[in-house]
């Protein structure tokens, strides 16, 4: 895995051999991003089988089990983690193994598949998404969605990776994204790669140039969104899609359908991480607060339905009343 903690300073790729050391790269952010963290717990069974070298299959079942345990306590919002054990477990539950060997295969083979249609799902959600794009337009983007977030190619931007390379005018208020500036570090460092004009903003300053009339859309991705369409995303998603609606400027997410979780009714429902204090006390190794200052650190928010103007989905365009058309998309 590329070490997206210490980006963009150092590009350092790490090996785990065991569903415990990709559970523990999951929670410490080493890869992150809802479709990532998906691809990466399917790994994380396939490199935790290939380790051991018994040929007993009741066994390699047994710790398939545990790896599946270990990897789904990892991190609890983003639900590609989920989808992506329950995929895998489900396919192993409906076929015949013989030999050890064949289970490892398969779940090793799997892990590949979820990943090359993660590539197909983005490219295919930035086409579906080129009808909404303005051929010249300024969009804000939250958080990271890109390669990084994904297996290769991006979400949200992937959005505006597509209208670019389709000949869009397309510039970018890049969120920072406290506490963990994904923004900063990850999204500034596609979008120069990228060749795509990109500005970086704090999360606070979104509204500033919405007043200024200098915002034509947000893109966002996310990590879960319930059947009535309330969407969990990144820390700070939610003030930024109330400053859009504000603005009567259209709010998107864009996203796989694996992270549309229809058996969640309402954003309610959904767990929000809390993460360790450090990480807004701290801004790389320099204290910014008084010693013994309380944080509140939760990971990601819920923007309502009713801020959101569509949902982008390899599968199309999700368009509000979102409980009948999310429905409609899986029927
Ligand atoms: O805490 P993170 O960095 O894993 O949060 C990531 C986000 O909130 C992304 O917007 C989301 O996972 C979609 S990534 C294509």
């Amino acid at each position: 895995m590329l070490d997206q903690r210490i980006l963009p300073g150092e590009v350092l790729y790490l090996d785990f051999n065991s569903a415990e050391e990709v559970a523990a790269a999951i929670r410490d952010m080493v890869i992150r991003g809802a479709p990532a963290i998906g691809a990466a717990a399917a790994y994380g069974l396939a490199v935790e089988l290939r380790q051991s070298d018994s040929d007993d299959l009741e066994l390699l079942s047994e710790k398939y089990g545990k790896a599946d345990e270990v990897l789904r306590a990892s991190r609890p919002t983003a639900v590609n983690l989920f989808w992506a054990l329950d995929r895998v477990s489900n396919r192993v539950n409906d076929t015949t193994f013989t030999t050890a060997q064949e289970l490892k295969d398969f779940v090793l083979a799997e892990a590949h598949l979820i990943a090359k249609e993660d590539v197909e799902i983005c490219r295919q959600i930035g086409l579906n998404a080129l009808e909404l794009i303005p051929k010249q337009a300024t969009a804000v983007h939250h958080c990271n969605t890109g390669g990084l977030a994904t297996v290769g190619y991006g979400t949200a931007l992937g959005v505006i990776r597509t209208a670019h390379e389709n000949g869009h005018d397309i510039s970018v208020l890049v969120d920072e994204t406290r506490p963990r500036l994904q923004g900063a570090r990850l999204t500034a460092w596609e979008l120069k790669q990228l060749g795509i004009k990109h500005k970086l903003i704090v999360d606070g300053a979104s509204g500033f140039y919405m007043k200024q009339g200098q915002v034509d859309f947000c893109v966002v991705g996310c990590d879960r969104v319930a059947a009535n369409g309330d969407t969990a995303n990144k820390i700070g998603t939610y003030n930024l899609a109330l400053a859009a609606y504000a603005h009567g400027i259209p709010f998107y997410v864009a996203g796989p359908t694996s992270t549309i979780d229809l058996s969640t009714a309402s954003g309610d429902d959904i767990e929000i991480e809390e993460r360790t204090d450090t990480e807004v006390l701290l801004v790389g190794e320099e204290r910014i607060a008084p010693e013994g200052t309380e944080v509140g650190n939760p990971a990601f928010d819920v923007t309502a339905a009713k801020y959101i103007s569509a949902i982008i989905t390899e599968k199309g365009i999700v368009y509000p009343p979102f409980v009948e058309n999310l429905k409609a998309l899986f029927d």
